[in-house]
């Protein structure tokens, strides 16, 4: 009979409808379980494949005593390899040294840490950039293309005084910079 209402009964007209719904939605659901899965087994793999560097870790409790980060070790230093070394320390509400000197064109070498909070640091508009995390040591290597003084704040909210927290970076002319860095002589451009 042709005049069946739309919602006919069991085996009628409506049911069809209803089934091919729940085929549609069943597969629908798949696909993102599938999907998932895929995210899942994919960023495994990816970080099996490429794991993040190496994670090293430092003593807050001694920083200020000995090691590394004690104080008269900060600033830049030109090693016995010709490499440029720059370490710091982040502090409430301050980076030491509060001016860092590198030179231009030259690879220079980042070591930080932080004696309290999450600190971190971005100098000027160069890609210089990175967290200082209490009991990590934070390495990265770049190099500064222009001369000049860049401003370095602190870009981590670390409390009351972020935002009066910076540091200033002065990128000097590399032959300055070798003819006044005596091997092993830590270099800052804080009036002592
Ligand atoms: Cu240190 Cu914000």
């Amino acid at each position: 009979m042709s005049s069946l209402a739309p919602n006919a009964g069991p085996g009628g007209h409506s049911d069809d409808v209803a089934v091919a719904a729940e085929r549609r939605w069943a597969v629908i659901v798949m696909v993102i379980i599938g999907l998932l899965v895929a995210m899942m087994v994919i960023t495994g793999l990816h970080w099996a494949a490429m794991p993040p560097s190496r994670v090293e870790t430092v003593d807050v409790k001694t920083l200020h005593l000995s090691g590394e980060f004690v104080e008269s070790n900060l600033g830049t230093t030109l090693g016995s390899d010709g490499k440029v070394m720059v370490r710091l320390v982040a502090q409430q509400y301050s980076f030491v040294p509060q001016c860092i000197v590198v030179p231009a064109h030259v690879p220079v070498t980042f070591r930080g840490t932080s004696t309290d909070a999450i600190h971190g640091f971005v100098v000027g508009t160069t890609n210089a950039n990175t967290m200082l995390i209490p009991g990590f040591v934070a390495t990265f290597t770049t190099t500064f293309t222009q001369t000049g003084e860049q401003l370095m704040p602190c870009h981590e909210y670390c409390g009351t005084g972020h935002e009066a927290m910076w540091a200033r970076v002065k990128v000097v002319p590399s032959d300055e910079f070798f003819a006044k860095a005596r091997t092993g002589e830590r270099l800052s451009c804080v009036p002592r």
